[in-house]
């Protein structure tokens, strides 16, 4: 079951999380072309070896350890994170469509700072 990277990471992208990961499994890395026009950081579910040493590492707690932890409010963007691909224009293109839906179905949690939103999510 893959971590999941959910919306505090909207307008945050700290990378925290790509620095620590032993696989190399979370994208766009800085140093990636897709990072300057991604909204958000995904982990590829076939490569996370669920070490979960990229919760910690996150300032904004946007990361769950399984679709099912996932929140309700949060489902969609685990689609996102299954179908982001570096290097492949079209699935960058259907995540981040998928992370614009997201943001237009919850303007509520958008208005939320994105340190805050996590704790949001339980609401
Ligand atoms: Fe990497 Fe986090 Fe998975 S550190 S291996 S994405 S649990
Ligand atoms: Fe995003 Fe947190 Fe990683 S803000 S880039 S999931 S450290």
């Amino acid at each position: 079951m893959p971590f999941v990277i959910t919306d505090p990471c909207i307008g945050t992208k700290d990378s925290a999380c790509v620095d620590v990961c032993p696989v190399d499994c979370i994208h766009p890395r800085k140093d990636e072309p897709e990072f300057a026009q991604t909204t958000m950081l995904y982990i590829h579910p076939d490569e996370c070896i669920d070490c979960g040493a990229c919760v910690p590492a996150c300032p904004v707690a946007a990361i769950y350890d399984s679709p099912d932890s996932t929140p309700a409010s949060q489902k969609a963007l685990i689609e996102a994170n299954f179908v982001y691909r570096a290097g492949d224009a079209e699935a960058v293109a259907k995540a981040e469509q998928i992370v614009k839906s997201h943001e237009a179905a919850h303007a509520d949690l958008m208005a939320v700072p994105p340190a805050e939103r996590a704790a949001a999510h339980a609401k």
